[in-house]
């Protein structure tokens, strides 16, 4: 089944502290951003992607886009300030006669096409589908350094990207958040929020977010596995 992929990349990476957004971070000599497109570009099955970027750095991505002579980018538009601003930005610009979106966070480039075909074939039958992995450690609800309740781990679940819509769910989802004014942390809880059923699809432990610097650590030793 085809699809469009919307790509968020409109952050400023503060946690990571580098200096320069987390897409630019260089990883085996290669821009993070090349490294999450890689596998759209080559999927026959994306139609193509837009790219979300901060106003100040449209130009570098256009820059990026034209020296890496990527064919599936079809628009590069200006994020807002938050990340769900940005993908409703990304999302706005999505064909309309599109029927299925990925949505997908510029900072997670350790994402496979297996991965992607389990999801999309999931979402195909539900309407909407995450890519998750079971919760490992132990978690609790803590306030002010007291432990207010351990959380039973067996039915947790962290949730990654992409995550997979038909365009008409997501699109009325953000649609009313932004009127309600409701910020969720990932596009599925909009999606939950108006009522749609959203499917867990397994991920992999490897498609991590690169949120601080130890998270380089250990993306640079999945490529490195990678490049055998
Ligand atoms: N993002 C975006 N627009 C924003 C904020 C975030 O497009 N206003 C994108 C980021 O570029 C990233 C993805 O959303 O690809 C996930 O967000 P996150 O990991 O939080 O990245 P940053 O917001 O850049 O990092 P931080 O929160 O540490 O500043
Ligand atoms: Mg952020």
């Amino acid at each position: 089944m085809n699809y469009w992929t919307v790509i968020p990349a409109a952050g400023q990476g503060k946690r990571m502290n580098a200096g320069i957004s987390k897409q630019w971070i260089e990883l085996l000599g290669k821009p993070v951003l090349a490294h999450t497109l890689h596998v759209f570009e080559n999927d026959p099955h994306c139609e193509g992607v837009i790219l979300v970027g901060s106003e100040k750095e449209l130009k570098q991505m256009q820059d990026f886009v034209e020296s890496f002579q990527y064919k599936k980018v079809r628009k590069i538009v200006p994020g807002g300030k938050e990340r769900q601003q940005s993908v409703y930005e990304g999302l706005k610009v999505v064909p309309i006669d599109t029927d299925f979106v990925l949505i997908h966070d510029a900072a997670r480039p350790f994402i496979t096409q297996d991965s992607i075909s389990q999801l999309v074939n999931t979402a195909r039958e539900t309407g909407s589908a995450v890519l998750a992995v079971p919760v490992k450690d132990t978690v609790k609800r803590v306030v002010e350094n007291q432990v207010e309740e351990t959380i039973d781990r067996s039915s947790l679940w962290a949730v990654q990207t992409p995550q997979a819509f038909r365009l008409s769910i997501v699109m009325e989802a953000h649609g009313k958040a932004d009127e309600e004014g409701f910020v969720g942390t990932d596009d599925a809880s909009l999606v939950e929020r108006i009522g749609q059923t959203v499917a867990i699809v397994m991920g992999d432990y490897h498609n991590i977010k690169l949120t601080t610097s130890d998270d380089l650590l250990f993306g640079q030793a999945i490529l490195l596995e990678r490049q055998g």
